[in-house]
């Protein structure tokens, strides 16, 4: 198992699930620290500090996997940033970032994995649910989520005939350190977690161990009629528009 943002949310919860399972793990970030809190107590998870957005980035960090493990048994295109900004305060190289770690890191990562995916294999890129009439504040990261769909459902019917299965897992929100990450003030974080739970059916924000449930059940081969499908797991939100 290759899993990018394995340190911190959605990509520890799936890799300390996968070890938990019997999975070998490879965990992938830029924070030693954090990888290292994953992976704490669980020799089956090994870490590796890299930042996908940088061109060598695939090509090390495939080379880390296939070292440790021969072959990729299931590739997890988790780690993203996003750093919202109304259009008229869109930093170029904020939005490259944002296009280089959500949307070229797993184009690149994929493909220099391909050659070491087998029948059986699975691939899943963890979207998001961007709203259907708009998401202010949030054009660019939303597009490179929207984007990543697009991937998952060309890649699916392109590897079909291998046997390699491609998902999205669309999570809806999550207690995560995500919004801290993108320098949103705590305070303002509580406020949008209130505004948000009000409109989400189920009435309450996902744990991370509940989207990476979906994550490491949908790759496993009594799902293996599953692919080139999106997975939202969000409480409703996306249902109730
Ligand atoms: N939380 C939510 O409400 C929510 C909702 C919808 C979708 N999602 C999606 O869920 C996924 C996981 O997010 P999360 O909520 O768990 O947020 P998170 O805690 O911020 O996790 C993202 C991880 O990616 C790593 N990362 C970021 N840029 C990287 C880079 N260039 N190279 C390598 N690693 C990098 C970060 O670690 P370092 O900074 O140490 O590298 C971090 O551990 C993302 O794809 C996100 O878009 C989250």
């Amino acid at each position: 198992m290759l899993i990018t943002g394995g340190g911190t949310g959605i990509g520890r919860a799936t890799a300390q699930r996968f070890a938990d399972a019997g999975a070998e793990v490879l965990i992938v970030g830029r924070t030693a620290e954090r990888l290292a809190e994953t992976a704490e107590g669980r020799p089956r998870i090994r870490t590796f500090v890299a930042d996908v957005a940088e061109p060598d980035a695939p090509d090390d960090v495939v080379a880390a996997a296939v070292e440790a493990f021969g072959r990729i048994d299931v590739l997890v295109n988790n780690a993203a940033i996003t750093r919202p900004a109304p259009l008229g305060a869109i930093d170029r190289k904020v939005a490259e970032e944002q296009l280089a770690t959500n949307l070229l890191a797993p184009v690149f990562l994929t493909q220099h994995a391909l050659p070491h995916l087998e029948t059986g294999a699975a691939i899943v890129n963890v979207t998001s649910n961007p709203p259907h009439y708009g998401w202010r504040d949030n054009s660019v990261y939303g597009s490179t989520k929207v984007a990543l769909d697009f991937l998952t459902h060309t890649w699916a019917v392109e590897l079909a005939q291998r046997g390699i299965r491609v998902l999205s897992v669309a999570p809806g929100i999550t207690a995560t350190p995500v919004l801290s990450h993108a320098g949103v003030p705590e305070e303002r974080i509580v406020a949008m977690g209130k505004e948000l739970r009000a409109r989400i059916p189920l009435g309450r924000i996902a744990q991370p161990g509940e989207i990476a449930w979906w994550i490491v059940n949908a790759t496993r081969p009594e799902a293996g009629y599953l692919t080139g499908t999106i997975i939202r797991v969000d409480g409703g939100l996306s249902a109730a528009g």
